[in-house]
């Protein structure tokens, strides 16, 4: 909802209402209809022209019927919340000035009974929150000079093709919140001089092709709340001055580029609140004068790809918050944002930011990003470097640290750059990974594996059958593409299953797991659908229990326990229990088993990746600690990450 507050600011910035002066009412001695006030008082036009006008209260009065004599130099008559169900011309006469009419929250069911054929001054015309349900032909035809029409919150169904005629200097029309199925072209034929269409709300699931073609003068659409699971690439073709377009809470499951291609002059962009995935390259390219972007409230979002946001030269403010799924931004996400100055990436699920996104953005003054769980040994270096020009953080004071335990709970502004590492394990985040998906036959999945690292990972995948599938090989219906997303065309039984994901660089790996269950087929083994974790403490614990232990432990090289986060138990048993050797032959039986547990998985994945010679025939974890690590990485080699894990785990 802020969302939409801030957007319609934009609007009214846009339009020039200035609002933040105040002015007091002042008397106006006449003869006051019974009970209303009458004052002078502040009243700007639909177009910002300021007035002293005269004005009549009457609002709140359970009034069946406008109050008779009213005065003549009336300029503001406020009639909301009454019960008044009809209007006659008559009742009006004489009021030559009059220029708003506020017939708000009353109990008009039909604008036949808005007999007004004569209001040549007015141009402010309030109807929201009454019953209509249709607007007839020319429904509103006695206001040559309207500005502004609001029928908001009603229950309109249909409008007459010509229901607005007569309007031609009409400027702001409020539909929102009514119960519209479709949007028709030919309303708009009368409204040549329309900035403002307000028509969310309602229940449209599709925008035509050249729906909003005579609309050539707007500025300002606000498409929230509708439904809209797709815009054409044609929808929004015609809109040559819009400048700002709110889809504020529909079913858009992508960002609809080429429709958005056919909106020149778009400054101001609202997408929040839709169940899109991936931002993906290409999506925002080349929109010359687009100044901000809301990426806010997406309970699906997992991902902004590599060249997502690419010649932007006018953006200045990127909003990406409030997604709790969201763990990766690609260190080449943004490219050509010479103009971007505000980052807002605050409560999402991002572990870092890499110091290449933020190098690419020149002008970057201010970022926001508290509430996500930052680590703070590793690739978020940018921060204490003081080669770069300085940038400003938003609440600094409640950015913390969510790892390494040891800087837990620490600002992250306060950590200095010796703490942090130059290289660091990937780290697949928990939150893009569900343990367990069901899809229908035939569909065509997607899952999606992203990891953040430095160096940049690789990304591989280990499919039931126990395949590796690497980025652009496929294998029947596989194909694992660069980014990392694994997808399946036309599912079948036998894809039902257990799936691994490795991120892997030279520091080490991280695994995920999931089960895919197809609809109708055979479910698979319950023991399966354990939730793979990564190094995190309360994790290994619960695999204590689940995974029987084993008596002593196979010749393990530390770059396995860095590898494969279900190893670790392993070596926790030999922390545990003394440690006496165990052939690692003996545990590759247990681990030639199809996919029967995440150990097995796991091992299977990592025996198919090579290990770093250099990491090889290192059995004490001490010796890691010296050897193993980044060159400032003194509290976050992944040796000790193993070590700690182990007392942890015992
Ligand atoms: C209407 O407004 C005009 C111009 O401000 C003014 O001269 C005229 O007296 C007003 N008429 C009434 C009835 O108040």
């Amino acid at each position: 909802m802020g969302q939409i507050a801030i957007f319609l600011l934009h609007t009214h910035l846009l339009l020039g209402v200035g609002s933040s002066l105040v002015i007091q009412s002042m008397p106006w001695r006449v003869p006051c209809p019974h009970q209303c006030v009458c004052q002078i008082k502040p009243w700007y036009s639909p177009q910002s022209v300021y007035r002293e006008a005269p004005t009549v209260d009457c609002n709140d009065l359970l009034l069946i019927q406008l109050p008779t004599s009213l005065p003549q130099e009336t300029q503001t008559l406020r009639l909301q919340s009454n019960l008044i169900s009809s209007v006659d011309q008559s009742e009006l006469q004489g009021l030559v000035n009059l220029t708003e009419l506020d017939l708000s929250h009353n109990s008009f069911t039909s604008t036949r009974n808005l007999r007004i054929t004569d209001l040549p001054a007015l141009l402010s015309l309030h109807m929201e929150e009454n019953q209509l349900r249709h607007l007839p032909e020319a429904a509103f035809f006695g206001l040559p000079s309207l500005q502004e029409l609001y029928l908001n919150h009603n229950r309109l169904r249909s409008i007459s093709p010509g229901a607005f005629k007569g309007l031609d200097k009409l400027l702001r029309l409020h539909l929102n919140s009514n119960r519209l199925v479709v949007i028709d072209r030919r309303w708009f034929h009368a409204l040549p001089q329309l900035e403002v269409l307000m028509i969310g709300g309602n229940p449209v699931d599709t925008i035509q092709d050249l729906n909003f073609k005579p609309l050539s003068s707007l500025r300002s659409l606000v498409l929230a709340g509708m439904g809209l699971r797709e815009i054409s690439e044609r929808a929004l073709e015609g809109l040559q001055n819009l400048e700002s377009i709110s889809f504020y809470d529909n079913h858009l499951i992508k960002v609809p580029k080429e429709a958005l291609q056919k909106l020149p002059g778009l400054k101001f962009l609202d997408l929040n609140k839709n169940p899109i995935q991936l931002v993906q390259r290409g999506d925002f390219r080349n929109m010359l004068h687009l100044k901000e972007l809301g990426l806010n409230n997406m309970e699906e979002l997992i991902s902004i790809e590599h060249s997502a946001m690419e010649n932007l030269p006018e953006l200045t403010k990127l909003e990406i918050t409030n997604n709790p799924r969201l763990s990766y931004i690609h260190p080449q996400a943004f490219q050509k944002l010479s103009s971007m100055e505000s980052l807002m990436l605050n409560s999402n699920a991002l572990s870092a930011l890499h110091s290449q996104t933020v190098r690419s953005l020149p002008s970057l003054q201010e970022i926001s990003l508290h509430t996500n769980p930052i680590r703070c040994d590793c690739l978020i270096r940018w921060v204490g470097a003081d080669n770069d020009k300085p940038v400003r953080f938003i609440e600094p004071q409640s950015t913390f640290c969510s790892e390494p335990p040891e800087l837990k709970a620490r600002r992250v502004k306060e950590v200095s750059f010796r703490e942090m590492a130059d290289s660091c394990l990937p780290l697949i985040a928990p939150s893009t990974f569900p343990s367990y998906t069901e899809v229908k036959h035939g569909d065509n999945v997607a899952l999606h594996c992203r990891a953040l690292a430095e160096p940049e990972p690789s990304i591989y995948w280990v499919i039931p059958q126990g395949v590796r599938l690497t980025p652009s090989s496929s294998y029947g219906r596989y194909q694992v593409l660069t980014e990392g997303t694994l997808e399946i065309f036309g599912v079948t039984a036998e894809e039902a299953g257990f799936y691994t994901c490795v991120a892997q660089n030279l520091v080490g790996a991280d695994t995920r797991s999931l089960t895919l269950q197809v609809e109708g087929g055979d479910l698979v083994r319950a023991r399966t659908q354990k939730t793979e974790d990564s190094f995190e403490v309360q994790d290994v614990k619960e695999r204590t229990k689940e995974v029987s232990m084993p008596d002593s432990l196979p010749d393990l090289t530390p770059a396995v326990l860095l590898a494969v986060s279900a190893l670790l138990l392993l070596f926790a048993a030999r922390a545990c229990h003394g440690g006496a050797s165990f052939g690692w032959k003996d545990h590759m039986l247990e681990l030639e088993k199809p996919h029967t547990t995440i150990l097995t998985q796991e091992a299977k994945a990592f025996i198919a990746s090579p290990i770093p010679v250099k990491y090889l025939n290192q059995q004490d974890p001490d010796k890691v600690l010296s050897d193993g690590r980044g060159k400032d990485g003194r509290n976050t080699s992944p040796g000790q990450d193993a070590r700690r894990l182990t007392k942890e785990a015992c």
